[in-house]
């Protein structure tokens, strides 16, 4: 009895032992990133990330970015629906909404790389994901009528802080291999 209650405790030991990932990765992870709160909060809202490696947090920090940019590519599309009156503002606001879809499938292809251990060219998309807001500010300030709303504002602030956190993340998955 003593022998099969040593084999369950070694099993279990086996089992429990943390092979990756623990709070500690996380925390060393974002360490390295220029927003460590806002690391932290994203990857603690994966319930996964306390299980995964690094190249896992990046994984789920890209698609923290994902879900960022579909929501502004959402509120783009229906604001150009219902708030203005306006054929300018709802052509440029149509514009934007496209770079912001453009900026998610860039992300959903930073995913795929990362999953092949492409990290150069999942650094590469997560930067072109980090410059198609510039596109929609740019759009705005082709015309001189138009004022860029406070709020497009804070949602390019918000996605380029992600890409920024994800960049910091490959950059030390690729300096590892
Ligand atoms: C990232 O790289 C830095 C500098 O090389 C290192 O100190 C740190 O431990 C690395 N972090 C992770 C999570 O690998
Ligand atoms: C983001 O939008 C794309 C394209 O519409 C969709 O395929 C994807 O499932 C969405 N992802 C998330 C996390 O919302
Ligand atoms: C939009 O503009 C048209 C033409 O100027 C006008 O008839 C209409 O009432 C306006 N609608 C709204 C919601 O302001």
């Amino acid at each position: 009895m003593g022998f099969s209650c040593f084999f369950v405790l070694f099993f279990l030991s086996i089992s429990f032992h943390p092979i990756h990932g623990t709070p500690d990765l996380i925390q060393k992870t974002c360490k390295n990133t220029k927003y460590y709160d806002l690391c932290i909060s994203s990857l603690k809202s994966d319930p996964t990330s306390p299980k995964t490696d690094t190249k896992g947090l990046a994984v789920i920090m890209v698609k923290v970015g994902i879900s960022n940019a579909n929501a502004t590519n959402s509120y783009l599309s229906t604001q150009r629906l219902t708030s203005t009156n306006d054929t300018l503002m709802k052509k440029v606001m149509k514009e934007c909404a496209e770079k912001y879809g453009f900026a998610s499938d860039s992300l959903q292809n930073s995913v795929q790389d990362l999953g092949s251990e492409l990290y150069d060219y999942a650094y590469m998309h997560v930067m072109a994901a980090a410059d198609y807001p510039n596109a929609c500010k740019n759009a705005f300030k082709r015309f001189s009528g138009l004022v860029y709303p406070p709020e497009i504002a804070v949602r390019e602030e918000g996605l380029k802080h992600i890409c920024d956190v994800v960049s910091s993340i490959i950059e030390n998955l690729s300096a590892m291999i």
